[in-house]
């Protein structure tokens, strides 16, 4: 059993200002996300990398197929259930960071396990080091409009890593950063799946940092195809 496995998955959008006309984005893909490695897609702007990522994730759901996280179809569960599902298992860092504006950095961190029902001391030693190993010792206690850009996307990475999720999936998490602080976070996230058996589903602009991955694939006419894998 795969941590998330998508079955011939189409989406459709609606395209609002033509009535009732649709347009495909994803068409009959699969992917299965394996234990212990790390799986990158790269693609074009609009090719539907993160409309992918949301249905892996169920937050979003497909048109047609099927995705199964842990080997539980979402599409048989209710919206408390999914959540529930999805706050055990998958850590998810957005393209836009997402932040609870009026909480502070570690507020946000701390969130995903105190609704898990934690302990508020384990949840907050965690939180701390997470945004230590971040180098956010210093912004704990800001709020996120007090934070730049790049520190925002680096509380979000503390917050994803929270519940040690078994899958991270990961919208562009180096975009917003310099150099110095992407490499930090690709090593991070990397090491994760190296040293404690998770996977990580990437999307990514950046090649370098794709093809550090076990897996690349490229989305490209509604579609996924191999360019690297591990076995
Ligand atoms: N809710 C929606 N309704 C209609 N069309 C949508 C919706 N969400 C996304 N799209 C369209 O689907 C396509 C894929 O969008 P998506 O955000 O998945 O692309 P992407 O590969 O992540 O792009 P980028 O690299 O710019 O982030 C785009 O053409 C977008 O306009
Ligand atoms: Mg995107």
């Amino acid at each position: 059993m795969h941590p998330i496995e998508l079955q011939s998955i189409t989406k459709r959008f609606k395209a609002a200002e033509k009535g009732e006309e649709e347009i495909t984005i994803l068409q009959d893909l699969s992917l299965n996300v394996i234990q212990g490695q790390s799986t990158a897609i790269i693609g074009r702007s609009g090719s539907g990398k993160s409309t992918l990522l949301h249905i892996a994730g169920g937050l979003d759901s497909p048109s047609e197929g099927k995705v199964f996280c842990s080997g539980i179809d979402f599409a048989t569960l209710d919206d408390r259930k999914r959540s529930e599902l999805r706050n055990l298992h998958i850590g998810f860092i957005f393209q836009a960071n997402l932040l609870l504006e009026d909480f502070t950095a570690l507020e946000n961190v701390m969130a995903p396990a105190l609704i898990s029902g934690k302990k508020a001391k384990d949840c907050r030693e965690r939180a701390v080091s997470l945004l230590r190993r971040l180098g956010l010792e210093d912004r704990m206690n800001h709020v996120p409009g007090k934070l730049s850009g790049g520190e925002k996307q680096r509380v979000a990475i503390c917050r994803a890593l929270m519940n040690e999720p078994e899958v991270i999936l990961a919208d562009e998490p180096t975009g917003a950063l310099d150099e110095e602080n992407a490499t930090d976070v690709e090593n991070l996230l990397l090491d994760l799946v190296k040293e404690e058996g998770r996977s990580l589903l990437l999307v990514t602009h950046n090649q370098e940092f794709a093809f550090k991955c076990d897996n690349v694939y490229l989305l490209k006419n509604r579609t996924l195809n191999l360019e690297k894998s591990l076995s």
